[in-house]
């Protein structure tokens, strides 16, 4: 897949040298708190993660892709964003994580927004969703900002292991997406 480019981000494709930082990144506490996965994260499970992520050309019905969010300034690696697209191809989900030192900053927002527009105008996506803990409120302001809306919460659906927690559903339409992009 191509790099998606913004002001101030590149989106690409991770290569293997992006192992270490996702590790690092994954390892944070703050960063795992309402995550899938239990910090510490070892960097053999990032090694398997890219090379799994990497083995497809770019975003496939059924799974999840990640990019790796460059800062264009420095080249520095600030986080990464995902999307995952249904068997149809008409859904599309996004997840999006930056290094604690990298927030604070609207990069979350706009490399989100921009990974949005790749799913709304390249992929001819009709609606895209997140979700995330509720408590997460960080990823609920990024989520809002743009636009997303609040569909309701799923009560007890979100498993770590054996912990379970709700799960807040967002999304935007294709539509509401487009009119908003019209006015910016
Ligand atoms: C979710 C996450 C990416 C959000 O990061 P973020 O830095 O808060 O979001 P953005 O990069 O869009 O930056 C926006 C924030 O920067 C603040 N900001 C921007 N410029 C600023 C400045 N000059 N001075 C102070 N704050 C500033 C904004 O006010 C905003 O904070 P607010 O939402 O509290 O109002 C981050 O918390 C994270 O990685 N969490 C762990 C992973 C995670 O939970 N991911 C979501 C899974 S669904």
């Amino acid at each position: 897949m191509e790099t998606l480019r913004t002001e101030r981000l590149a989106l690409r494709p991770m290569t293997m040298d992006d192992a270490e930082d996702l590790a690092e990144r994954r390892s944070d506490t703050s960063t795992a708190q309402y995550q899938a996965w239990r910090a510490p994260y070892p960097v053999e499970r990032a090694k398997e993660l890219i090379a799994d992520v990497t083995s497809r050309p770019g975003p496939l019905p059924g799974h999840w892709y990640q990019l790796a969010v460059v800062r264009l300034r420095d080249d520095r690696v600030l986080g990464d964003v995902a999307i995952w697209l249904s068997e149809n191809g008409r859904t599309a989900e996004v997840g999006f994580t930056l290094h604690p030192w990298a927030r604070g900053h609207y990069y979350a927002t706009e490399a989100t927004a921009r990974l949005v527009d790749y799913a709304v105008f390249d992929l001819g996506v009709h609606r895209v969703e997140a979700s995330t803990h509720p408590h997460n409120i960080s990823s609920i302001k990024v989520l809002e900002r743009i636009g997303f809306i609040h569909e309701g919460v799923r009560r007890e659906r979100y498993w770590v292991e054996d912990e379970v927690s709700d799960d807040a559903m967002y999304a935007i339409l294709d539509r509401e997406w487009r009119i908003r992009r019209a006015q910016d």
